[in-house]
């Protein structure tokens, strides 16, 4: 009989992650049944990442409303996956990481009595409100969870400490290196893709692409919950002054369609010649931009990761990380949502050049890019 794994995900960077791994329980198809399940939390985020990776699942739940809360997305999923659970009846579900999404998932395969496999186990930043709801929501998919696949040695020292049992525990890498390196790939290997991807961006901005991709640009997102209403604000005065105080310096913004966020972000940063405002990229014109920029301006938690594989110092606008690695290694630095300490980190990296190099120097603590192929013995092990 063969294994029947249902993995489930619904927002752009869960996508993103277990991309890599849908594609690698497929290769295994003698021994196990793999299905897809998304929630569509994201709609057209998502839909993105499934074009990309050429995912076509096998339940949709459709659920994304305009502005949606955290007892919305809860509700509309634990009940459609009831339904997706009674008919598929998997051996195991395979959720990632801390969206809403992940622990509602692991709730409902819980609910019924199937083995929950979380992926990217094991972050924390130890403060339940921050980031929020993620903090709470990686603690509670943790503990529904019976497999533990952990990023790195770090993860696993935390779910140590909460006593998760030992055998259960697996460092395996982050995903987000599969995938960034399958991206990488694609692109390098395709002078057609490339191009596809150059006129995707020609379409998205509004003035001559070439002109920002040969300056000094600072790619910028942002889209926490508790940074919504003065936290955003701050960001947005900060871009301001970076903006002013350098007119040769662009800032790429493709700003998330959550409209707690794109409310405040166009009010305030819409007008000014050298910020880039922009729809969100689809993956690999996102990757694109990434490597060729000076340094990155976020809260993302998956761009922590990626950044410093390019060797991109990145300023992150939140107080906590639930990903130190990188902070140790002197690549991402925590700047909060404070205007002037946002504006003074920024100043530093444009005009000291050796403090930028200290931070620029390309770091990998997140995996070697073979997370999945390990993740996948572990499951046929199981
Ligand atoms: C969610 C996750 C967050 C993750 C982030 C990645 C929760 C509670 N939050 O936050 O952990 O870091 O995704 O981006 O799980 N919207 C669209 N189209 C889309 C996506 C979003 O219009 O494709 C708009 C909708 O109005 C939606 C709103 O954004 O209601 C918020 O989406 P939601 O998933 O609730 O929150 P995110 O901020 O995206
Ligand atoms: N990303 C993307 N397009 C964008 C911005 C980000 O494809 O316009 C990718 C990025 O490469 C990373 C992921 O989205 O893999 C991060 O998602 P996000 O910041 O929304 O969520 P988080 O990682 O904070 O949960």
């Amino acid at each position: 009989m063969k294994k029947k794994i249902l993995s489930v995900f619904g927002t752009r960077p869960e996508a993103i992650k277990m991309a890599p791994l849908v594609k690698e329980l497929e290769k295994n198809k003698d021994i196990i049944d793999s299905k897809v399940c998304v929630t569509a939390q994201h709609r057209e985020m998502l839909d993105q990442v499934l074009e990309i990776f050429d995912i076509h699942p096998d339940y949709d739940l459709d659920i994304m409303k305009p502005n949606q809360d955290l007892y919305e997305i809860t509700s509309r999923v634990l009940l459609k996956m009831r339904d997706v659970l009674d008919d598929y009846k998997p051996d195991m579900v395979l959720v990632h990481g801390d969206t809403t999404t992940s622990t509602t998932a692991a709730l409902a395969a819980f609910y019924k009595q199937i083995a929950v496999g979380h992926i990217e186990a094991g972050l924390r930043t130890g403060n339940i409100y921050s980031p929020w709801p993620e903090e709470m929501n990686r603690k509670m998919t943790g503990a529904l969870s019976t497999w533990h696949f952990a990023p790195t040695q770090l993860a696993r020292e935390n779910l140590r400490t909460e006593n998760v049992k030992e055998a259960n525990i697996f460092v395996t890498g982050n995903t987000v290196i599969d995938a960034l390196y399958l991206a990488a790939s694609k692109i390098k290997s395709s002078p057609e893709l490339e191009q596809s991807i150059i006129e995707e961006l020609n379409g998205l901005f509004h003035t001559d692409l070439a002109s920002v991709l040969n300056s000094k640009y600072i790619l910028v997102t942002g889209h926490r919950r508790e940074n919504f209403g003065d936290g955003f604000i701050h960001i947005c005065e900060s871009l301001q002054e970076i903006a002013r105080e350098f007119p040769e310096v662009n800032i790429v913004y493709p700003v998330h369609l959550n409209p707690n966020v794109k409310g405040p972000v166009y009010d305030l940063l819409k007008g000014f010649k050298n910020i880039h405002l922009i729809q969100p990229l689809s993956y690999l014109p996102f990757i694109y931009l990434l490597e060729r920029c000076y340094f990155v301006l976020t809260d993302s938690g998956g761009i922590q990761e990626e950044a410093p594989s390019f060797g991109k110092p990145v300023l992150v606008m939140r107080n906590t990380t639930e990903r130190p690695e990188a902070v140790h290694a002197g690549t991402v630095k925590l700047v909060g949502t404070d205007k002037d300490k946002i504006v003074t980190e920024t100043r530093r990296l444009i005009k000291e050049q050796s403090y930028y190099n200290s931070m620029a120097e390309a770091h990998n603590p997140y995996g070697d890019g073979k997370a999945c192929e390990r993740i996948t013995k572990q499951l046929i092990n199981f």
